[in-house]
């Protein structure tokens, strides 16, 4: 039986300002569907890109300071923890940064020792 230890691993997904204010855009970063948004104050939110409801494309969604509404039929989650405030399922929120101008993302990945 192995062990695995947790790792992060660092994704740049290019300049911060290809997101206009106030939207968001979907990656493909190794298995994940990320959506990155750029909120008006300028902050980064990160969430899975898929909506557990139905599939809905979150980076499609209208975002304010706080939630993200998803396009199809209007669940909201929290950008900050991906929590879900109208029951459906949660979904995954990531650390994302902008560093020099370009977007870093952290993924937590099972390494193998
Ligand atoms: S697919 Fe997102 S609310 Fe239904």
């Amino acid at each position: 039986m192995s062990t695995a230890t947790t790792g992060v691993r660092l994704y740049k997904l290019g300049p911060a300002d290809q997101i206009p204010l106030g939207e968001g855009r979907a990656f493909a970063i190794s298995d994940h569907q990320v959506a990155v948004f750029r909120l008006r104050d300028g902050q980064i939110r990160a969430l899975s890109a898929v909506c557990p409801h139905r599939g809905g494309p979150l980076a499609d969604g209208l975002t304010d300071s706080q939630q993200v509404i998803c396009p199809l039929h209007n669940h909201a989650f929290r950008l900050i923890d991906g929590h879900c405030t109208t029951g459906a399922p949660s979904v995954q929120a990531y650390h994302v940064r902008v560093d020099n101008g370009e977007l870093v993302l952290h993924l937590h990945a099972q390494l193998d020792p």
